[in-house]
């Protein structure tokens, strides 16, 4: 399997990080893409660096449209854009496809494969709602970076892989990362 994953520069930098070791583990090829503000906020939220996240996976530069994962030729099983921030989730369902991010992104939907948009932002107003609708009826799937208390975490990084868990779901990806409800603990 080959996975793309973005980064951007909303709060919650932690999900991708844990999402990427995760794929990692899973010994997925995985490329990922960090906006300039991504890299920020990561830095600024996680102590995390590019050259931290180099041992895991690919990384392209978000200036670099020649890079692979900007054609539809080169195949992969989907995208995860984890955290999203309003601004790329609003340039993605416009069809704005200036950065390699956002062109990956568009590539991803036009050719038909999985689109996973992890949006983070509140409170929300008309234009983020509308644009995820827009995206929804595009295709998309909107993963709201909003861990449940269902499995009674008491520390972080059960909410951490919660998420991470669920996103792994959309892809269809095998993992341990939750308990689920109705199955034996
Ligand atoms: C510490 C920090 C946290 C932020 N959190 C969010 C957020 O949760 N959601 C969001 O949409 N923007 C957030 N922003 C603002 C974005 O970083 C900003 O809109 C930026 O232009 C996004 O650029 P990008 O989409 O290229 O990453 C945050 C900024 C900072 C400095």
């Amino acid at each position: 399997m080959r996975i793309i994953v973005g980064i951007t520069g909303a709060s919650g930098s932690v999900y991708g990080y844990t999402l990427i070791r995760a794929l990692h583990e899973l010994g997925i090829e995985t490329h990922v893409v960090i906006t300039e503000m991504g890299e920020k906020v990561m830095q600024y939220e996680c102590g995390v660096s590019l050259d931290m996240i180099k041992q895991y996976a690919t990384i392209h530069k978000n200036n670099n449209l020649f890079a692979n994962i900007s054609s539809g030729s080169f195949k992969t099983d989907g995208m995860v854009i984890c955290p999203c921030s309003m601004n790329t989730l609003g340039a993605i369902a416009n069809g704005v496809g200036d950065t390699l991010l956002n062109r990956a992104a568009s590539v991803v939907m036009k050719e038909n494969r999985k689109l996973v948009i992890v949006p983070r932002e509140t409170p929300l107003h008309l234009i983020h709602l509308k644009n995820m609708t827009k995206l929804a009826e595009a295709g998309v799937t909107i993963v709201p970076a909003a861990p449940g208390f269902y499995h009674r975490p008491t520390e972080l990084w059960e909410l951490i892989n919660f998420m991470v868990g669920r996103i792994l779901d959309m892809l269809t990806i095998d993992h341990e990362l939750i308990q689920r409800w109705g199955e034996p603990q």
